[in-house]
């Protein structure tokens, strides 16, 4: 079965033909961090813009590279949310039309099921079930439980920032370019991840807490340089050296990877029926929490699924059909994303 999966649920474009859940026939990404660098963050409307312009080149591009022709294609699957409301929007909008025109059956996945079953791509041997599910992505950080395909409990959940974002503000803090993830994972390599000593957030249970920890950075750094709390924290990176940027993201970076682990360990110990620990969203990329996730010999996307990409979307439809989740009508309203607690 060869589904078309469609991504754009923030800032990048994407779309990939993958065949019976787990092996990707094409994948297309376009991403707009280019052009949000410049102004250090995601601009809603902008992104939705540049999505218009992608969507379709980005479609044909991942049927073409597949080999294929809209007659091979088994059904379109599309992320309805959660996301920018924007870009979401132009991603549904894409896939009900494409589904209409071309008659195909249209599934509407939500965005971090399908972060979840990038694990099943490309990768040799599968998770197995019981497994716990950590995403650690821009917009979340949770622990699920799933006994199942298809079958997800949120036994965590932040209750603030996501660490994603925590490393991307960590990251304007220290002046190093967006995103943050991949610059803090950059200049730790330089830096001495024992030099600062930052605080483990007091959240009991499972869930969790990122918020003081960026915090907790900017008074280290104001420390550091013997500047006021009132002091901009915008122009902080303009006092920093280099050596103490390295030293700020290694050990910013060792905290919140201690922090994931301790969660997983905790997890483990609540869910010991557990068989697998997989690890899914932009974060996951990291290699100091590839490595601390060793212990629980954990499932990792291949670091380019990591971030958002249609093969997952796809793979996560592969295995909703497989557990008898119907399509959506792709003319009903219901698939457009609506903002809920949920979400
Ligand atoms: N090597 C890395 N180390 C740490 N963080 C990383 C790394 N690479 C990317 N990230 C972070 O991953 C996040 C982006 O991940 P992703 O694209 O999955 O999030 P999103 O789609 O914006 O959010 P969500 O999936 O919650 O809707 C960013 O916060 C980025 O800084
Ligand atoms: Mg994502």
């Amino acid at each position: 079965m060869k589904i078309l999966g469609i991504e754009t649920s923030c800032d990048e474009t994407a779309a990939s033909v993958v065949e019976d859940g787990v092996k990707i026939l094409s994948n297309v990404v376009v991403s707009q961090i280019d052009i949000f660098a410049e102004y250090g963050g995601v601009i809603p409307e902008v992104a939705a813009r540049s999505h218009l312009e992608a969507a379709l080149p980005v479609v044909n591009k991942a049927l073409t590279d597949a080999g294929c022709t809209w007659d091979d294609i088994d059904a379109i699957a599309v992320t309805h949310a959660p996301g920018l409301l924007g870009s979401l929007l132009i991603g549904t909008l894409t896939a009900r039309t494409l589904a209409i025109l071309h008659n195909k059956p249209l599934y509407a996945v939500h965005h971090l099921k399908s972060h979840v079953y990038a694990n099943w791509l490309s990768i040799p041997d599968r998770p197995t079930f019981p497994l716990l599910a950590l995403v650690v992505s821009g917009g979340h950080t949770q622990i699920l439980y799933m006994p199942a395909h298809n079958q997800f409990e949120i036994i965590g959940t932040t209750r603030d920032d996501a660490v994603g974002e925590c490393f991307d503000k960590v990251a304007k803090i220290l002046g190093l370019p967006y995103p943050g993830g991949p610059s803090i994972a950059k200049a730790a390599a330089e830096g001495d991840p024992n030099k600062y000593k930052l605080p483990h957030p007091k959240i009991e249970g499972l869930d969790f807490s990122f918020s003081g920890l960026k915090t907790a950075v900017l008074r280290a750094v104001q420390k550091e340089l013997g500047l006021p709390i009132s002091h901009p924290s915008h122009d902080l990176k303009n006092h920093l050296s280099q050596r103490q940027v390295a030293d700020f993201a290694a050990s910013f970076q060792k905290t919140a990877v201690e922090i994931l682990t301790e969660k997983m360990q905790m997890a483990l110990e609540r869910y010991p029926d557990a068989k697998s620990v997989v690890v899914a969203g932009g974060v996951s990329a990291n290699k100091i929490l590839r490595e601390g996730f060793e212990r629980f010999s954990a499932f990792f996307p291949d670091a380019s699924l990591s971030g958002d990409n249609g093969a997952m979307v796809a793979a996560a439809c592969y295995f909703e059909i497989q557990s008898g989740v119907q399509p959506v009508d792709p003319y009903s309203l219901n698939i457009y994303p609506r903002i809920s607690i949920e979400n």
